[in-house]
């Protein structure tokens, strides 16, 4: 299962991460850690769809942080480009950190409550001083909102005036609108209903096709996983147990752990 190159768009190289369970009194040494991933290699090219998929605290979103730069490792390297994130100087790591964005599975609560939408989608070309000109940052914003498939007016109103749906519509506009070239999704779709659900899936492949954008689409659900991604990763434990095309995995799995995963996909 070894990855021979560096030559990925993205590509962590036996990732491990520790966390610290509890720490010595006063010294505040740590005194026990929990191994949540355990040398875990994993890549993505241009414009494909890679799905992480394991039951829950099987590691999935750690490894997307890590992957994404949000989390430090314990031990292995995120490179992006070919480039070791911890070795770019601050240009080249604020042109990662915009090239690599997030959908997470609650979006209204990571959108601030007394930020209109259009503030809100426009807030990371502010962080990222990618747009300074207001109207032109304006004309942006709508074009994300149209995008997405949101009325107009949406640009005005506040996150509590939103469905599920339509606050996920609002993150991945906020998400494209950096023009990233890799979309981590973590379980971006788990709490919405099926149809809404269906609607969004189908949303991010549209997107996918005219931007030429890659996406780890990280869930629990390996039905929704096959369906969205080119190639499947399984993870148990902190370590990957099968990957593959999402073909082989999907309909012909070797190890039993993704055994269990599709036929309980079946079940539900
Ligand atoms: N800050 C932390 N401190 C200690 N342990 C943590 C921390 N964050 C995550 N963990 C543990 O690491 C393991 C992996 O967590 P992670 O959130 O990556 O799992 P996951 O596969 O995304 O699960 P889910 O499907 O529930 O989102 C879990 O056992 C979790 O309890
Ligand atoms: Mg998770």
């Amino acid at each position: 299962m070894a990855i021979e190159t560096r030559h990925h768009l993205l590509y962590g190289e036996d990732i491990s991460k520790q966390f610290v369970v509890e720490r010595w009194p006063l010294i505040g040494k740590p005194r026990k850690q929990f191994t949540a991933l355990e040398k875990v290699s994993f890549y993505i090219d241009e414009a494909e769809t890679v799905g992480l998929v394991g039951e829950s605290g099987s590691g999935k979103s750690t490894l997307g942080e890590i992957l994404g730069g949000l989390r430090l490792c314990s031990g292995g390297s995120v490179y992006y480009k070919g480039l070791n994130i911890r070795e770019m100087n601050p240009t080249q790591f604020q042109a990662f950190r915009r090239n690599v964005q997030f959908i997470f599975q609650d979006p209204k609560g990571s959108m601030h409550p007394h930020f209109k939408i259009r503030e809100v989608i426009g807030e990371p070309l502010k962080t990222l001083r990618l747009c300074c000109d207001s109207n032109a940052m304006s004309r942006l914003v709508e074009a994300m909102i149209a995008q997405v498939g949101l009325e107009t007016d949406t640009a005005d109103k506040y996150p509590g005036q939103l469905s599920g749906g339509q606050c996920q519509r609002v993150a991945i506009a906020r998400a494209l609108v950096v023009n990233p070239q890799i979309i981590i999704c973590d379980e971006a779709v788990s709490a919405l209903d099926v149809s809404v659900q269906a609607q969004i899936l189908n949303l991010l492949k549209d997107v996918q096709k005219q931007h030429r954008i890659a996406y780890i689409f990280i869930s629990h659900d390996i039905g929704v996983v096959n369906y969205m991604a080119d190639r499947i990763v399984v993870m148990n434990r902190g370590k990957i147990v099968e990957t593959g095309t999402a073909q082989q995995v999907f309909m012909n799995p070797v190890d039993p752990y993704t055994q269990k995963l599709v036929a309980s996909s079946f079940a539900s």
